[in-house]
């Protein structure tokens, strides 16, 4: 699985978004305190920027150009974003056996539950009805390339394999690193 599906924008979005509950099943499958739950929390933490940076540079600007008034929907879902981003970067510098890790991972997938509620029921039907089937696929086929540009995440069958912040270089947290990488901004 990884960044690469196939099909068109909506697809490939979908599919995202069924891997990102199957990393909350998986987390939650762990034993409480489990240091599991904090190397699925950084494969999580790597799926959803890089989702939401895909989604950013391509699903909503098409959502605008595409359906008509549909400002304040785009808004909305990139407010969602941000709100995601906030509690994964506290998330990412608490380990399992944090008192607030669990409450925080409830906490993202309370959101992301919602936002990817609001997209599949709203915003990717809108789409869909706005849309040449020629776009959509052409938007499935940029949303894949922006995602690719992503660091691969952990390998769960390698154990030696270090978590996602160890991927990139120490500096900012995770969530700002992956999403300066992804958007291409130069590091400080
Ligand atoms: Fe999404």
């Amino acid at each position: 699985m990884g960044p690469g599906h196939d099909g068109n924008v909506i697809a490939e979005l979908t599919k995202d978004h069924r891997e990102v509950d199957a990393l909350f099943t998986r987390i939650e499958a762990q034993p409480v305190g489990d240091k599991r739950r904090r190397e699925l929390a950084d494969e999580l933490t790597v799926e959803l920027v890089r989702h939401s940076v895909a989604e950013e540079q391509y699903l909503y600007p098409a959502v605008r150009e595409h359906v008509a008034d549909a400002d304040s929907l785009a808004d909305k879902e990139i407010e969602d974003h941000s709100q995601v981003e906030r509690l994964l970067k506290d998330l990412e510098g608490r380990e399992a056996d944090d008192a607030r890790f669990d409450a925080l991972v409830a906490e993202v997938k309370a959101a992301v539950t919602a936002h990817v509620r609001d997209e599949e029921d709203r915003l990717f039907p809108l789409l869909a009805a706005s849309c040449s089937p020629q776009t959509l696929e052409d938007l499935g086929e940029q949303v894949r390339k922006a995602k690719k540009t992503a660091p691969t995440r952990p390998h769960p069958s390698a154990p030696d394999t270090p978590p996602a912040n160890k991927i990139l270089a120490p500096g900012a947290g995770l969530v700002d690193r992956l999403r300066d990488h992804l958007t291409g901004r130069a590091a400080h």
